[in-house]
C-alpha cells in the first residue's frame, strides 16, 4: 500500500514529472512508480531515467505501440491491477497522453481519487486525440491542477467545480529551472554537432497530422528548409522515432539544410534550445520550454493549447504551407525574448503535493 501512484508512459511526461517525483522523495512521501511502456525506446525513455536520477519505475507494463483503443485498453487493464494492489489513495497522471486516459479511467471506477497535472488545456481541435485525453480526464478528476488562470477558465466553462480546480502553474518550469544549470555545466552538445551558438535553427515534428502522411510531412521541410535558406541557417532536427518512421517508409530525404539527428536526452535538448535562433515545433512541452527560456517559436499547427506562448509574443501559429512558415519566420526571428512567463515560478511540484498529500507537509517542517 502506497500513498500515492504516479503513472507515466511517454518523453514528456518523464520529464515534467520528475520535479514531482523529486518533491515526493523530499517529504519522504510512499509512492508508486508505474510505468505504462507507451514510450520503450532508450532515446525515448532510459535515458531520461537515468538522466534525471529518477527511480526505477516499479511496474511497467511494457504495452508499447498498439492502435488508440488497443493500446489504451491494455494500459487501462494493466493500471487498474496495479491499483487495487497498491490501494494508493491518490493516482497522479500528466499531460495528454494516451498513458494519461487510460490511468484517469482506470482511477476513476476505482476507490483512488484522481491527480491531473496539467489540466485544463484545450486546442479546441477534437481531431488530435490528445485533446479527447484531456478532455474525459478532467471531467473524472478530483485534483485538477490547472497552469494557468486561462485553463481554469476552460474548467469552469465546461461545468466542473471549482473546488476540484487549482491554479498552481506547470512542473515544466521547475525541469527547466532544475535542469538549466546542469544543462550549462554537462553539456557540449553544441561542440560535438560543431554548430555556433546563436547561428542554427532548431526543428521537432512528431504529430500524427504533420508526420504520417508522407506528402504532408515533405511540405513542412520544405517550409522549414526555405525559411532557413533566407536566413542562411541551417537546421538541427532531433527526429522522433514516429517521423523517422515515415520518412524511411516512403524513401524521403530530408532537405540539404536540414540535419536529422537521434532524439537527444534533456540536458542537450535544453542546450540546443536555449542555443538558438529560433525554434519550430508541433510539440506541446517545446513550446513550454522557448516561452520560458526566452527563444522565438514557429508552432507548425493550427490551434494551440497553450496560448498563453502565442500572447505573451513568444510563439507564433503557422500551417504547413512554405509561404506561411517563412512569414512566421520572418515575424519572430528578431524578437528579444523578454516576454514575461506565464507558467509560474518553479515551485508547482511543492504546491501539487502540498494538496494531495497534505501530510507531508508536516515532514518537511520536522526536516526544518
Ligand atoms: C505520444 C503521444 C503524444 C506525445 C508524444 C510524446 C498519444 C496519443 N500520443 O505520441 O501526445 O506528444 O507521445 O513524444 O498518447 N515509437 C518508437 N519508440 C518508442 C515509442 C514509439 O519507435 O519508444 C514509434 C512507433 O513506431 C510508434 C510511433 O512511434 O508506432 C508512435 O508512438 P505512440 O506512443 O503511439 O505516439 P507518439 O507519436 O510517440
Ligand atoms: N525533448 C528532449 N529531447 C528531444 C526532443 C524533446 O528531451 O530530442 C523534450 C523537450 O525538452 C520537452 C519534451 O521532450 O520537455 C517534449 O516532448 P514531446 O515533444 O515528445 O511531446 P509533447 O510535449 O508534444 O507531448
Amino acid at each position: 500500500m502506497t500513498d500515492v501512484t504516479i503513472v507515466l508512459g511517454t518523453r514528456p511526461e518523464i520529464i515534467k514529472l520528475s520535479p514531482v517525483i523529486r518533491e515526493c522523495e523530499r517529504r519522504e512521501v510512499d509512492y508508486t512508480l508505474l510505468h505504462t511502456g507507451q514510450h520503450y525506446s532508450d532515446s525515448l525513455d532510459t535515458v531520461f531515467f537515468e538522466q534525471l536520477e529518477l527511480p526505477v519505475p516499479d511496474y511497467n507494463l511494457e504495452v508499447g505501440s498498439k492502435s488508440q483503443g488497443k493500446q489504451t485498453g491494455e494500459m487501462m487493464s494493466g493500471i487498474e491491477e496495479k491499483l487495487l494492489e497498491e490501494e494508493s489513495d491518490v493516482l497522479v497522471v500528466q499531460g495528454d497522453t494516451n498513458s494519461v486516459l487510460a490511468g484517469a479511467i482506470a482511477a476513476s471506477k476505482l476507490d483512488t481519487e484522481l491527480a491531473h497535472v496539467e489540466a485544463g488545456l484545450r486546442s479546441f481541435d477534437r481531431e488530435m486525440p490528445e485533446e479527447t485525453n484531456r478532455v474525459l480526464t478532467d471531467h473524472v478528476g478530483d485534483y485538477l491542477f490547472a497552469p494557468t488562470e486561462q485553463s481554469a477558465d476552460h474548467l469552469l466553462s465546461e461545468g466542473i467545480p471549482e473546488e476540484r480546480i487549482h491554479v498552481v502553474g506547470n512542473t515544466v518550469v521547475d525541469a527547466v529551472q532544475q535542469n538549466s544549470d546542469l544543462a550549462r555545466e554537462k553539456s557540449d552538445v553544441l561542440e560535438e554537432l560543431g554548430v555556433e551558438r546563436g547561428k542554427y535553427f532548431l526543428l521537432t515534428a512528431h504529430r500524427a497530422n504533420n508526420v504520417d502522411d508522407p506528402s504532408r510531412f515533405s511540405s513542412l521541410l520544405s517550409g522549414v528548409s526555405e525559411a532557413a535558406e533566407s536566413f542562411e541557417r541551417e537546421v538541427i532536427y532531433p527526429i522522433h522515432p514516429r517521423a523517422r518512421n515515415t520518412l524511411d517508409g516512403a524513401g524521403i530525404d530530408a532537405p540539404d539544410n536540414i540535419r536529422l539527428i537521434e532524439p537527444q536526452d534533456y540536458l542537450d535538448f535544453l542546450t540546443l534550445q536555449s542555443g538558438t535562433e529560433l525554434i519550430f515545433t508541433d510539440s506541446g512541452g517545446v513550446q513550454e520550454e522557448a516561452c520560458i527560456l526566452g527563444v522565438p517559436c514557429v508552432t507548425l499547427r493550427d490551434s494551440t493549447e497553450r496560448p498563453e506562448t502565442v500572447e505573451v509574443g513568444g510563439n507564433v501559429l503557422s500551417d504547413i504551407a512554405s509561404e506561411s512558415i517563412k512569414r512566421g519566420a520572418n515575424k519572430m526571428y528578431s524578437k528579444e525574448g523578454n516576454w514575461e512567463n506565464p507558467f509560474g515560478d518553479g515551485n508547482t511540484s511543492e504546491r501539487i503535493l502540498d494538496k494531495i498529500c497534505p501530510r507531508s507537509i508536516a515532514s518537511l517542517n520536522n526536516k526544518g
